[in-house]
Protein backbone atom coordinates (compact mmCIF):
# COMPACT_ATOMS: atom_id res chain seq x y z
CA UNK A 1 0.00 0.00 0.00
CA UNK A 2 1.36 3.62 -0.66
CA UNK A 3 -0.18 6.80 0.04
CA UNK A 4 -0.06 10.36 -1.86
CA UNK A 5 -0.75 13.52 -0.07
CA UNK A 6 -2.99 16.37 -2.00
CA UNK A 7 -3.16 20.19 0.06
CA UNK A 8 -6.15 21.91 -1.59
CA UNK A 9 -4.63 25.53 -1.14
CA UNK A 10 -6.28 27.78 -4.40
CA UNK A 11 -9.50 28.47 -3.12
CA UNK A 12 -9.68 32.27 -3.05
CA UNK A 13 -10.67 32.77 0.60
CA UNK A 14 -13.12 35.67 -0.75
CA UNK A 15 -15.20 35.40 3.28
CA UNK A 16 -11.32 36.60 4.24
CA UNK A 17 -11.70 39.91 2.75
CA UNK A 18 -7.61 40.19 1.80
CA UNK A 19 -5.66 40.99 -0.56
CA UNK A 20 -3.36 37.75 1.01
CA UNK A 21 -4.51 34.47 0.00
CA UNK A 22 -6.33 32.84 2.74
CA UNK A 23 -4.41 29.80 2.86
CA UNK A 24 -1.39 32.24 4.00
CA UNK A 25 -2.79 33.82 6.57
CA UNK A 26 -1.05 33.55 10.00
CA UNK A 27 -2.39 30.61 12.66
CA UNK A 28 0.40 30.83 15.41
CA UNK A 29 3.03 33.03 13.99
CA UNK A 30 3.00 30.27 10.30
CA UNK A 31 0.60 30.04 7.57
CA UNK A 32 -2.53 27.57 7.62
CA UNK A 33 -0.93 25.88 4.85
CA UNK A 34 2.16 24.77 6.31
CA UNK A 35 0.51 23.96 9.46
CA UNK A 36 -1.15 21.31 6.88
CA UNK A 37 2.26 20.66 5.62
CA UNK A 38 3.80 19.70 8.46
CA UNK A 39 1.63 17.12 9.20
CA UNK A 40 1.51 15.70 5.59
CA UNK A 41 5.14 15.41 6.28
CA UNK A 42 5.13 13.55 9.20
CA UNK A 43 2.77 10.66 7.51
CA UNK A 44 5.31 10.04 4.91
CA UNK A 45 3.96 9.76 2.07
CA UNK A 46 4.86 9.09 -1.28
CA UNK A 47 3.76 11.83 -3.20
CA UNK A 48 2.73 15.50 -1.84
CA UNK A 49 1.45 17.72 -4.23
CA UNK A 50 -0.30 21.08 -3.30
CA UNK A 51 -3.32 23.02 -5.19
CA UNK A 52 -2.69 26.08 -5.14
CA UNK A 53 -4.41 28.75 -7.75
CA UNK A 54 -2.39 31.18 -10.55
CA UNK A 55 -2.52 33.96 -8.50
CA UNK A 56 -0.59 36.87 -6.68
CA UNK A 57 -1.57 35.32 -3.40
CA UNK A 58 1.73 34.69 -2.28
CA UNK A 59 0.91 30.75 -2.13
CA UNK A 60 3.15 29.73 -5.31
CA UNK A 61 6.55 31.52 -4.01
CA UNK A 62 5.91 29.99 -0.62
CA UNK A 63 5.50 26.78 -1.95
CA UNK A 64 8.38 26.65 -4.54
CA UNK A 65 10.82 28.37 -1.70
CA UNK A 66 9.80 24.84 0.10
CA UNK A 67 10.15 22.94 -2.40
CA UNK A 68 7.00 21.44 -2.57
CA UNK A 69 5.39 20.26 -5.98
CA UNK A 70 2.78 22.25 -6.85
CA UNK A 71 0.00 22.22 -9.09
CA UNK A 72 -1.49 25.19 -10.44
CA UNK A 73 -5.71 25.16 -11.16
CA UNK A 74 -6.05 27.95 -13.28
CA UNK A 75 -9.65 28.38 -12.40
CA UNK A 76 -11.51 27.87 -9.14
CA UNK A 77 -14.46 25.71 -9.85
CA UNK A 78 -14.96 23.88 -6.85
CA UNK A 79 -13.00 21.44 -4.96
CA UNK A 80 -13.65 18.07 -7.20
CA UNK A 81 -11.85 20.35 -10.24
CA UNK A 82 -9.23 21.14 -7.81
CA UNK A 83 -8.52 17.26 -6.98
CA UNK A 84 -8.43 16.55 -11.04
CA UNK A 85 -5.37 18.95 -10.89
CA UNK A 86 -3.62 16.80 -8.94
CA UNK A 87 -4.16 13.15 -10.70
CA UNK A 88 -0.24 13.37 -11.10
CA UNK A 89 -0.57 12.12 -7.37
CA UNK A 90 -2.95 9.19 -7.85
CA UNK A 91 -1.13 6.91 -10.77
CA UNK A 92 1.49 5.86 -8.56
CA UNK A 93 -0.02 5.15 -5.63
CA UNK A 94 -2.61 3.08 -4.29
CA UNK A 95 -4.77 5.84 -1.94
CA UNK A 96 -4.71 9.43 -1.88
CA UNK A 97 -5.69 11.33 1.76
CA UNK A 98 -6.62 14.68 0.67
CA UNK A 99 -6.08 18.14 3.10
CA UNK A 100 -7.74 21.41 2.88
CA UNK A 101 -4.92 24.25 3.30
CA UNK A 102 -7.90 26.13 5.58
CA UNK A 103 -8.06 23.06 7.96
CA UNK A 104 -4.92 23.71 10.29
CA UNK A 105 -4.69 22.03 13.44
CA UNK A 106 -5.97 18.15 12.30
CA UNK A 107 -3.40 15.95 14.30
CA UNK A 108 -0.91 13.27 13.05
CA UNK A 109 -2.47 10.93 15.01
CA UNK A 110 -6.01 11.41 13.95
CA UNK A 111 -4.92 11.32 9.96
CA UNK A 112 -3.39 7.57 10.67
CA UNK A 113 -6.28 6.40 12.36
CA UNK A 114 -8.39 7.46 9.02
CA UNK A 115 -5.41 5.90 6.77
CA UNK A 116 -5.77 3.04 8.95
CA UNK A 117 -9.93 2.74 9.18
CA UNK A 118 -9.73 1.73 5.10
CA UNK A 119 -8.54 -0.92 3.55
CA UNK A 120 -6.88 0.03 0.21
CA UNK A 121 -9.82 -0.22 -1.65
CA UNK A 122 -12.17 2.04 0.05
CA UNK A 123 -12.92 5.67 1.18
CA UNK A 124 -12.44 6.96 4.51
CA UNK A 125 -13.76 10.16 6.01
CA UNK A 126 -12.93 12.21 8.71
CA UNK A 127 -16.27 13.60 10.28
CA UNK A 128 -17.11 15.50 13.45
CA UNK A 129 -20.10 16.95 15.43
CA UNK A 130 -20.60 20.21 15.95
CA UNK A 131 -23.63 21.79 17.80
CA UNK A 132 -23.82 24.43 14.99
CA UNK A 133 -23.41 23.26 11.65
CA UNK A 134 -23.63 26.02 9.54
CA UNK A 135 -21.57 26.42 6.19
CA UNK A 136 -19.88 22.84 6.01
CA UNK A 137 -21.34 19.72 4.20
CA UNK A 138 -23.26 17.33 6.24
CA UNK A 139 -23.01 13.45 6.02
CA UNK A 140 -26.25 11.73 5.13
CA UNK A 141 -26.87 8.42 6.51
CA UNK A 142 -29.33 6.12 5.57
CA UNK A 143 -31.80 4.20 7.97
CA UNK A 144 -28.81 1.77 9.06
CA UNK A 145 -26.39 4.44 9.41
CA UNK A 146 -24.38 3.97 6.26
CA UNK A 147 -22.97 6.90 4.66
CA UNK A 148 -25.30 7.94 1.55
CA UNK A 149 -24.12 11.17 0.32
CA UNK A 150 -22.39 14.24 1.67
CA UNK A 151 -24.39 17.49 0.95
CA UNK A 152 -23.49 21.04 1.00
CA UNK A 153 -24.79 23.46 3.12
CA UNK A 154 -26.16 25.51 -0.30
CA UNK A 155 -27.82 22.65 -1.62
CA UNK A 156 -29.39 21.63 1.83
CA UNK A 157 -33.20 21.02 2.45
CA UNK A 158 -34.71 21.58 6.14
CA UNK A 159 -34.18 17.88 7.34
CA UNK A 160 -30.66 17.82 6.36
CA UNK A 161 -29.29 21.17 7.97
CA UNK A 162 -30.51 19.78 11.24
CA UNK A 163 -27.47 17.36 10.75
CA UNK A 164 -24.58 17.58 13.11
CA UNK A 165 -22.47 15.62 11.70
CA UNK A 166 -20.30 17.40 9.27
CA UNK A 167 -17.68 16.84 6.61
CA UNK A 168 -14.09 18.16 7.47
CA UNK A 169 -12.94 17.82 4.10
CA UNK A 170 -10.30 15.45 5.17
CA UNK A 171 -10.75 12.24 2.83
CA UNK A 172 -8.95 8.92 1.91
CA UNK A 173 -9.60 7.73 -1.58
CA UNK A 174 -8.65 4.59 -3.75
CA UNK A 175 -6.43 6.12 -6.43
CA UNK A 176 -7.37 4.00 -9.10
CA UNK A 177 -11.15 4.39 -8.79
CA UNK A 178 -10.78 7.65 -8.31
CA UNK A 179 -8.94 8.38 -11.61
CA UNK A 180 -12.06 6.85 -13.68
CA UNK A 181 -14.22 8.81 -11.12
CA UNK A 182 -13.53 12.65 -11.23
CA UNK A 183 -14.50 13.01 -14.48
CA UNK A 184 -18.21 12.17 -13.75
CA UNK A 185 -19.11 14.90 -11.15
CA UNK A 186 -21.21 17.24 -12.50
CA UNK A 187 -21.66 21.44 -11.50
CA UNK A 188 -25.11 21.17 -11.24
CA UNK A 189 -25.87 22.05 -7.28
CA UNK A 190 -26.14 25.68 -5.95
CA UNK A 191 -22.42 26.76 -6.26
CA UNK A 192 -21.85 25.75 -9.92
CA UNK A 193 -19.03 24.35 -8.58
CA UNK A 194 -17.60 20.58 -8.73
CA UNK A 195 -17.93 19.61 -5.14
CA UNK A 196 -15.65 16.43 -4.21
CA UNK A 197 -18.02 15.61 -1.84
CA UNK A 198 -20.24 14.35 -4.65
CA UNK A 199 -17.65 11.70 -5.25
CA UNK A 200 -19.47 10.09 -2.48
CA UNK A 201 -22.80 9.20 -3.44
CA UNK A 202 -20.96 7.73 -6.64
CA UNK A 203 -18.71 5.46 -4.41
CA UNK A 204 -21.89 4.29 -2.63
CA UNK A 205 -23.16 3.65 -6.36
CA UNK A 206 -20.33 1.87 -6.79
CA UNK A 207 -20.33 -0.41 -4.03
CA UNK A 208 -17.06 0.87 -2.79
CA UNK A 209 -17.08 1.03 1.10
CA UNK A 210 -17.16 4.37 2.84
CA UNK A 211 -15.86 4.71 6.31
CA UNK A 212 -15.79 7.40 8.47
CA UNK A 213 -13.75 8.31 11.56
CA UNK A 214 -15.80 11.01 13.79
CA UNK A 215 -12.66 13.50 15.44
CA UNK A 216 -14.19 14.37 19.44
CA UNK A 217 -12.28 17.41 18.94
CA UNK A 218 -14.34 19.70 16.79
CA UNK A 219 -11.03 22.47 16.14
CA UNK A 220 -8.84 19.44 14.40
CA UNK A 221 -11.42 19.64 11.71
CA UNK A 222 -12.37 22.84 11.90
CA UNK A 223 -11.86 25.15 8.80
CA UNK A 224 -10.82 28.73 8.52
CA UNK A 225 -13.02 30.41 5.80
CA UNK A 226 -13.16 33.97 7.87
CA UNK A 227 -11.13 35.87 10.17
CA UNK A 228 -13.75 35.26 13.37
CA UNK A 229 -12.79 31.82 12.77
CA UNK A 230 -9.55 32.06 12.40
CA UNK A 231 -9.27 34.27 15.73
CA UNK A 232 -11.44 31.60 17.26
CA UNK A 233 -8.84 28.45 16.17
CA UNK A 234 -5.52 30.97 16.96
CA UNK A 235 -7.39 30.70 20.82
CA UNK A 236 -7.68 27.54 21.38
CA UNK A 237 -4.12 26.74 19.67
CA UNK A 238 -2.78 28.79 22.76
CA UNK A 239 -4.83 27.23 24.85
CA UNK A 240 -3.54 23.82 23.88
CA UNK A 241 0.36 25.49 24.18
CA UNK A 242 -1.07 26.66 27.80
CA UNK A 243 -2.02 23.53 29.00
CA UNK A 244 0.88 21.70 27.47
CA UNK A 245 3.55 24.05 29.08
CA UNK A 246 1.57 24.31 32.72
CA UNK A 247 1.77 20.35 32.83
CA UNK A 248 5.32 20.73 32.11
CA UNK A 249 6.08 22.29 35.33
CA UNK A 250 5.49 26.20 34.05
CA UNK A 251 3.07 28.63 35.84
CA UNK A 252 1.54 31.24 34.00
CA UNK A 253 0.05 33.99 35.68
CA UNK A 254 -2.81 33.93 33.19
CA UNK A 255 -3.08 31.08 30.59
CA UNK A 256 -5.56 33.35 28.24
CA UNK A 257 -2.50 35.91 27.96
CA UNK A 258 0.04 34.31 26.41
CA UNK A 259 1.27 33.57 23.09
CA UNK A 260 3.11 30.47 21.82
CA UNK A 261 3.90 31.11 17.66
CA UNK A 262 6.64 28.72 17.13
CA UNK A 263 8.42 26.10 19.33
CA UNK A 264 8.97 26.67 22.99
CA UNK A 265 10.56 23.77 25.18
CA UNK A 266 10.91 24.97 28.98
CA UNK A 267 11.97 22.99 32.46
CA UNK A 268 10.35 23.39 35.56
CA UNK A 269 9.23 25.74 38.01
CA UNK A 270 9.30 28.87 35.76
CA UNK A 271 7.07 31.59 36.24
CA UNK A 272 5.72 33.53 33.02
CA UNK A 273 3.92 36.81 33.36
CA UNK A 274 0.74 38.20 31.55
CA UNK A 275 1.17 38.99 27.63
CA UNK A 276 4.38 37.36 27.26
CA UNK A 277 4.82 35.89 23.07
CA UNK A 278 7.14 33.68 22.13
CA UNK A 279 8.20 33.25 18.75
CA UNK A 280 10.14 31.05 16.90
CA UNK A 281 12.23 27.87 18.63
CA UNK A 282 12.82 29.31 22.25
CA UNK A 283 13.84 27.17 24.83
CA UNK A 284 13.55 27.85 29.06
CA UNK A 285 15.52 26.60 31.27
CA UNK A 286 14.37 25.69 34.76
CA UNK A 287 13.65 28.64 37.53
CA UNK A 288 12.97 31.22 35.23
CA UNK A 289 10.86 34.23 35.44
CA UNK A 290 9.70 36.07 32.62
CA UNK A 291 7.57 39.83 33.85
CA UNK A 292 4.73 41.16 31.58
CA UNK A 293 5.02 41.85 28.26
CA UNK A 294 7.90 40.02 26.97
CA UNK A 295 8.36 39.24 23.44
CA UNK A 296 11.01 36.10 23.44
CA UNK A 297 11.88 34.97 19.74
CA UNK A 298 14.58 32.08 18.92
CA UNK A 299 16.76 32.55 21.71
CA UNK A 300 17.98 30.15 24.61
CA UNK A 301 17.33 31.29 28.27
CA UNK A 302 19.84 29.47 31.11
CA UNK A 303 18.68 28.33 34.72
CA UNK A 304 17.51 30.71 36.84
CA UNK A 305 17.10 34.36 34.94
CA UNK A 306 15.13 37.10 35.12
CA UNK A 307 13.31 38.48 32.75
CA UNK A 308 11.74 41.88 33.67
CA UNK A 309 8.96 43.41 31.84
CA UNK A 310 8.62 44.85 28.67
CA UNK A 311 11.93 43.15 27.16
CA UNK A 312 12.54 42.21 23.73
CA UNK A 313 14.84 38.98 23.36
CA UNK A 314 16.00 38.12 19.68
CA UNK A 315 18.14 35.64 18.67
CA UNK A 316 20.10 35.68 21.61
CA UNK A 317 21.78 33.69 24.35
CA UNK A 318 20.99 34.67 27.80
CA UNK A 319 23.57 32.96 30.69
CA UNK A 320 22.54 31.37 33.69
CA UNK A 321 21.59 33.66 36.56
CA UNK A 322 21.17 37.16 34.46
CA UNK A 323 19.04 39.49 34.80
CA UNK A 324 17.45 41.48 32.00
CA UNK A 325 15.42 44.69 31.85
CA UNK A 326 12.65 46.23 32.56
CA UNK A 327 13.03 47.46 29.15
CA UNK A 328 15.82 45.91 27.67
CA UNK A 329 16.23 44.99 24.04
CA UNK A 330 18.22 42.11 22.92
CA UNK A 331 19.18 42.13 18.98
CA UNK A 332 20.23 39.32 17.29
CA UNK A 333 23.90 37.65 17.93
CA UNK A 334 23.77 38.93 21.59
CA UNK A 335 25.14 36.50 24.05
CA UNK A 336 25.82 36.85 27.59
CA UNK A 337 27.66 34.80 30.23
CA UNK A 338 26.68 33.92 33.49
CA UNK A 339 24.97 36.25 35.96
CA UNK A 340 25.18 39.57 33.48
CA UNK A 341 22.90 42.36 33.51
CA UNK A 342 21.05 44.62 31.06
CA UNK A 343 19.46 46.97 32.91
CA UNK A 344 16.29 49.17 31.91
CA UNK A 345 16.63 51.11 28.01
CA UNK A 346 19.62 49.74 26.98
CA UNK A 347 19.89 48.11 23.34
CA UNK A 348 22.70 45.10 22.71
CA UNK A 349 23.19 43.75 19.04
CA UNK A 350 26.09 41.27 18.08
CA UNK A 351 27.76 41.54 21.06
CA UNK A 352 29.31 39.11 23.93
CA UNK A 353 29.06 39.61 27.38
CA UNK A 354 31.44 38.34 30.06
CA UNK A 355 30.33 36.54 33.48
CA UNK A 356 29.08 38.75 36.19
CA UNK A 357 29.38 42.10 33.45
CA UNK A 358 26.49 45.01 33.63
CA UNK A 359 24.99 47.09 31.36
CA UNK A 360 22.57 48.91 33.76
CA UNK A 361 21.25 51.66 32.00
CA UNK A 362 20.28 53.55 28.39
CA UNK A 363 23.44 52.24 26.62
CA UNK A 364 23.91 51.02 22.89
CA UNK A 365 26.32 48.27 23.20
CA UNK A 366 27.03 46.47 19.69
CA UNK A 367 29.76 44.51 17.89
CA UNK A 368 31.19 44.56 21.32
CA UNK A 369 33.39 41.76 23.08
CA UNK A 370 33.21 42.72 26.52
CA UNK A 371 35.00 40.47 29.26
CA UNK A 372 33.97 39.62 32.60
CA UNK A 373 33.47 41.91 35.22
CA UNK A 374 32.67 44.69 33.22
CA UNK A 375 30.79 47.85 34.06
CA UNK A 376 29.66 49.84 31.74
CA UNK A 377 28.12 53.49 33.00
CA UNK A 378 24.92 54.98 32.48
CA UNK A 379 24.55 56.31 28.53
CA UNK A 380 27.55 54.85 26.91
CA UNK A 381 27.48 54.51 22.89
CA UNK A 382 29.59 52.01 21.24
CA UNK A 383 29.50 53.78 18.00
CA UNK A 384 30.29 50.94 15.37
CA UNK A 385 29.01 52.29 12.46
CA UNK A 386 31.11 54.76 10.29
CA UNK A 387 28.09 54.91 7.87
CA UNK A 388 29.59 52.00 5.50
CA UNK A 389 30.92 49.52 8.16
CA UNK A 390 30.34 48.47 10.90
CA UNK A 391 33.38 47.94 13.63
CA UNK A 392 34.00 45.90 16.43
CA UNK A 393 35.04 47.37 20.68
CA UNK A 394 36.67 45.28 22.50
CA UNK A 395 36.81 46.10 26.30
CA UNK A 396 39.25 43.56 28.19
CA UNK A 397 37.76 42.45 32.22
CA UNK A 398 37.15 44.77 34.79
CA UNK A 399 37.12 47.60 32.88
CA UNK A 400 34.60 50.48 33.80
CA UNK A 401 33.24 52.87 31.63
CA UNK A 402 32.30 56.20 33.05
CA UNK A 403 28.66 57.36 31.86
CA UNK A 404 28.16 59.17 29.04
CA UNK A 405 31.06 57.67 27.14
CA UNK A 406 31.52 56.94 23.03
CA UNK A 407 33.29 54.58 22.34
CA UNK A 408 34.52 55.06 18.60
CA UNK A 409 35.04 51.67 17.48
CA UNK A 410 37.47 49.79 16.60
CA UNK A 411 38.50 50.44 19.75
CA UNK A 412 39.97 48.55 22.51
CA UNK A 413 40.05 49.48 26.28
CA UNK A 414 42.12 47.22 28.20
CA UNK A 415 41.84 45.21 31.67
CA UNK A 416 41.04 46.73 34.49
CA UNK A 417 41.37 49.98 32.65
CA UNK A 418 38.63 53.18 33.97
CA UNK A 419 36.93 55.48 31.29
CA UNK A 420 36.48 58.73 32.88
CA UNK A 421 32.84 60.07 32.44
CA UNK A 422 31.79 61.85 29.70
CA UNK A 423 34.94 60.46 27.41
CA UNK A 424 34.75 60.19 23.92
CA UNK A 425 37.34 57.42 23.00
CA UNK A 426 38.89 57.66 19.80
CA UNK A 427 41.90 56.02 20.15
CA UNK A 428 42.51 52.21 22.28
CA UNK A 429 43.04 52.51 26.49
CA UNK A 430 45.32 50.63 28.07
CA UNK A 431 44.92 48.54 31.01
CA UNK A 432 44.87 49.82 34.54
CA UNK A 433 44.57 53.39 34.01
CA UNK A 434 42.42 56.36 33.75
CA UNK A 435 41.50 57.80 30.44
CA UNK A 436 39.36 60.88 30.22
CA UNK A 437 38.86 63.19 27.03
CA UNK A 438 36.76 66.20 28.19
CA UNK A 439 38.27 69.18 29.18
CA UNK A 440 39.00 70.48 32.16
CA UNK A 441 36.29 72.07 34.89
CA UNK A 442 36.44 75.91 35.02
CA UNK A 443 34.42 78.42 36.36
CA UNK A 444 34.24 81.91 34.64
CA UNK A 445 35.12 84.80 36.74
CA UNK A 446 32.32 87.65 36.81
CA UNK A 447 29.84 85.96 34.81
CA UNK A 448 26.01 86.86 35.12
CA UNK A 449 23.37 85.49 34.29
CA UNK A 450 20.94 87.76 32.11
CA UNK A 451 18.24 88.99 33.29
CA UNK A 452 14.76 89.48 31.83
CA UNK A 453 13.48 92.62 30.84
CA UNK A 454 10.74 94.23 33.12
C1 LIG B 1 -15.63 22.28 2.02
C2 LIG B 1 -16.48 21.04 1.75
C3 LIG B 1 -17.46 20.86 2.90
C4 LIG B 1 -16.70 20.75 4.20
C5 LIG B 1 -15.77 21.96 4.39
C6 LIG B 1 -14.88 21.71 5.59
C7 LIG B 1 -16.74 20.77 -0.68
C8 LIG B 1 -17.63 20.99 -1.83
N1 LIG B 1 -17.19 21.19 0.51
O1 LIG B 1 -16.51 23.40 2.00
O2 LIG B 1 -18.23 19.67 2.70
O3 LIG B 1 -17.63 20.67 5.28
O4 LIG B 1 -14.93 22.14 3.25
O5 LIG B 1 -14.06 22.79 5.87
O6 LIG B 1 -15.67 20.21 -0.81
N2 LIG B 1 -10.20 24.86 -2.98
C9 LIG B 1 -9.44 24.73 -4.12
N3 LIG B 1 -10.00 24.96 -5.33
C10 LIG B 1 -11.30 25.29 -5.47
C11 LIG B 1 -12.09 25.42 -4.30
C12 LIG B 1 -11.51 25.19 -3.07
O7 LIG B 1 -8.24 24.42 -4.03
O8 LIG B 1 -11.73 25.48 -6.63
C13 LIG B 1 -9.58 24.61 -1.67
C14 LIG B 1 -9.57 25.84 -0.77
O9 LIG B 1 -8.35 26.55 -0.90
C15 LIG B 1 -9.71 25.24 0.62
C16 LIG B 1 -10.45 23.94 0.38
O10 LIG B 1 -10.31 23.63 -0.98
O11 LIG B 1 -8.46 24.96 1.19
C17 LIG B 1 -11.91 24.04 0.77
O12 LIG B 1 -12.55 25.02 0.00
P1 LIG B 1 -13.68 25.95 0.57
O13 LIG B 1 -14.18 26.82 -0.52
O14 LIG B 1 -13.23 26.61 1.81
O15 LIG B 1 -14.81 24.86 0.90
P2 LIG B 1 -15.96 24.95 1.98
O16 LIG B 1 -17.06 25.78 1.46
O17 LIG B 1 -15.39 25.30 3.29
CA1 LIG C 1 -13.37 25.92 4.00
Amino acid sequence: MSLSIVILAAGEGKRMKSATAKVMHHLAGRPLLEHVIDAAIQLNPNKLVVVAGNDEGQVVPFLECNQIETVIQNEQLGTGHALMQAKIAMTDSTQVLVLYGDVPLTKVTTLQALIDCADQNGIGILTTKIADPTGYGRIVRNDSGRVKCITEQKDADERVLAIKEVNSGIMLLPSQWMLSSLDRLGNDNAQGEYYLTDIIALAVADGIEVNTICCIDEAEVAGVNTRCQLAKLERHYQALQADRLMTAGVTLADPNRIDVRGELNAGNDIFIDINVIFEGKVSIASHVSIGANCIIKDSEIAEGSVILPNSMIDSSVVGAGSSIGPFARLRPGTILREKAKIGNFVEVKNTNVGVGSKVNHLSYIGDTDMGAGVNIGAGTITCNYDGVNKHRTVIGDNAFIGSDTQLVAPVTVGEGSTIGAGTTLRKDAPAGQLTLTKNIQRTVEGWKSPEKKK
